[in-house]
């Protein structure tokens, strides 16, 4: 059985443009893997809290040695990850605000890089341990900025993910949203698009 991560965070929730895609996509996912399981993790609903010097601390600390708070907290990265393990099949939705990725995804990824459980450091550099999975993106944005040196969201987000271990990485773009019906209505048409085009081209590989 396969599984998928939906991992939103859009400010407005599920009606967030980045949500509605990769609410689609979650969708048509399922509907070409009726066995498929999708869970939901929505941290713009539920905001993981800033990777704080306490907060690190309780990562660094060994396990016998950690205080029934730094227990909680690295319990709680340790579900993240688990859950993110547990997964086949990712899916983000990436709006863009304020020139950058939301804070909360920053949050999300400050608590799942750990030295020997999500990466480890080699002679030949760092090497990811979450291997073996795909991931989508959806990103959404007011403006234009893909292939420009304004898009600072791409090159972070796929640089992460390879830290990690996740190096099959798929972006589809959905920009201009803020210029106009027209515009708007095209990009996300052109969005759609490319979802039945990935969907179908992964149910004729599968097959
Ligand atoms: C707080 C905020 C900041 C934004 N900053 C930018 C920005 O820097 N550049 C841009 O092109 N669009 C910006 N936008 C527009 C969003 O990228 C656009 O609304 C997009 O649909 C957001 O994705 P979402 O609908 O999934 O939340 C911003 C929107 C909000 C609400």
């Amino acid at each position: 059985m396969q599984t998928l991560l939906q991992i939103q965070t859009s400010l407005f929730e599920n009606n967030g443009q980045s949500s509605l895609l990769a609410n689609r996509f979650a969708r048509e996912w399922r509907d070409t893997n009726p066995d498929g399981r999708v869970v939901v993790r929505d941290i713009g609903r539920e905001p993981i809290p800033h990777l704080t010097a306490e907060r690190f601390q309780a990562f660094l600390a060994k396990p016998a040695d950690r205080t029934p708070e730094q227990q909680a907290i690295a319990g709680f990265s340790d579900a993240l990850i688990d859950e993110l393990r547990a997964a086949d099949v990712i899916v983000l939705g990436l709006p863009m605000y304020n020139f950058g990725v939301p804070s909360s995804l920053k949050a999300y990824f400050d608590h799942i890089a750990r030295v020997g459980v999500t990466f480890r450091y080699t002679e030949k550099g760092p090497e990811g341990l979450l291997k073996g999975k795909k991931a989508y993106v959806f990103a959404t944005r007011g403006g234009l900025y893909a292939g420009t040196a304004l898009d600072t969201q791409t090159g972070y987000v796929r640089d992460f993910l390879r830290f990690i271990g996740i190096d099959d990485v798929e972006f589809v773009y959905a920009e201009g949203l803020s210029m106009g019906d027209a515009p708007k209505e095209k990009a996300l048409a052109a969005a759609n698009t490319a979802i039945a085009r990935i969907v179908g081209r992964e149910t004729a590989l599968a097959a």
